[in-house]
């Protein structure tokens, strides 16, 4: 018996548009091989040792120069921490902050995994709708304000305001400051999934919600899971001094030192060496023509009715189907037709979504993307 090696299974005749795995083509193995090289070569000591509990000093300040182009501030060193991802950085934030029983919000639609990793930590999600601008502000505070009367208090919001999987969506302006005073106000943490910050097509990112708001409103997770790879495991938080220094001088980070500290070494490596910038310049090409292959080919192959949202950024276009059709009853007719995706309830912690489905660009080029839809296209008009 082989046990598998990846998460992703693909299924022969299928082409599967359901997860955000990344292209094999496209991922940076051979400036990785140098950069871990030439760690090895020439901190052998440093690199293999227990790690600096934030995270290595080169990567750490390779990235506040980084967000300090990329987003609206540069984040100070003790506001930063290196992580293992956005799913531990997640982890790590809510362990820091909510305990079982406790009222997270989630947005609505939502990256689906989020609310697993919640739901592990016994939380109790309250679902908050977003529509075509992002999330809903208005409706933020109303079920803030309903919670409170209740007797309840919501410990934490978590949303992805920038290239939103599933949606692609970018929360707009207004609602960023909305949001940002809101939050302040009720003294709500904000966790802000900024995963696709670097994969813009069309302009760059909006600024973070952490760039946005006074100190300590926001916890922002960053990784190097769609830029470089996600078998890395590795990523960034920053937020307020209080909880980066919490976790900072953790017993976690105090027993095992910094978050996979070889692999943040190599990729700082990387990074100082003047790699991410090309590499991540030359995704950005292969990923926008992917989306303009797909959108041009739903364009073409979707029956009348359908309405499919053009992303700025990230890895997901969202589908709706004319209405009264249900994308999850319709997905065994998809995959009988080569073709699959995740339906749109997946991503809602409530029964909504079921007319929508979520498309993912980001594991083939575009004649295979082209094929998909055509044989989308074919599935639906039946
Ligand atoms: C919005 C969002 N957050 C987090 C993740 C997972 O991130 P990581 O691999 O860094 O844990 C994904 C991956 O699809 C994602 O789309």
């Amino acid at each position: 018996m082989r046990l598998p090696t990846l998460q992703l299974a693909l299924r022969p005749g299928i082409l599967e548009l359901r997860w955000g795995h990344p292209d094999p083509a496209l991922l940076p193995a051979s400036a990785l091989a140098r950069a871990a090289a030439r760690t090895l070569a020439d901190q052998p000591g440093d690199s293999l040792g227990y790690g600096h509990p934030a995270g290595p000093g080169a990567l750490l300040e390779w990235l506040m120069a980084r967000l300090g182009q990329t987003d609206g501030r540069a984040p100070a060193p003790d506001e930063i921490l290196i992580t293992g991802g956005i799913s531990l950085g997640l982890e790590l934030v809510l362990a820091a902050c909510a305990g079982p029983g406790d009222v997270v919000l989630v947005e609505s639609p939502t990256y689906h995994l989020a609310p697993r990793i919640m739901r592990d930590r016994a939380l109790q999600l309250v679902a908050v709708p977003a529509d075509e601008q992002g999330l809903n502000v208005t409706a933020l505070a109303e079920i803030a304000h309903a919670l409170r009367r209740a007797g309840r208090v919501a410990r934490a919001l978590y949303l992805v305001p920038t290239f939103n999987n599933p949606t692609g969506r970018t929360l707009s302006g207004e609602r960023r400051a909305a949001l940002v005073s809101l939050a302040a106000e009720e003294g709500l943490l904000i966790i802000e999934d900024d995963v696709y910050r670097e994969l813009a097509y069309d302009a760059p990112a909006a600024p973070s919600l952490w760039s946005l708001a006074p100190p300590g409103a926001v916890a922002r997770l960053g990784a190097f899971s769609k830029t470089l790879a996600p078998g890395l495991r590795l990523g960034w938080l920053t937020a307020g001094r209080g909880l980066v220094t919490r976790l900072v001088e953790g017993g976690l980070l105090d027993s095992g030192g910094g978050i996979n500290h070889f692999t943040a070494m190599v990729v700082g490596a990387l990074c100082t060496a003047g790699d991410f910038d090309p590499h991540v310049a030359s995704l950005r090409t292969a990923l926008r023509e992917r989306r303009d292959a797909l959108l041009a080919a739903l364009d073409q192959h979707l029956p009348p009715g359908c309405v499919v949202e053009r992303p700025g950024g990230g890895f997901f276009v969202w589908v709706q189907l004319p209405p009264g059709l249900d994308s999850a009853a319709l997905l065994r007719q998809a995959e009988a037709s080569g073709v699959s995706y995740l339906p749109g309830a997946t991503f809602h912690t409530d029964p909504r979504g079921a007319g929508a489905l979520r498309l993912a660009f980001s594991l083939y080029p575009p004649p295979a993307l082209a094929e998909a839809a055509r044989r989308l296209g074919a599935a639906l008009g039946i």
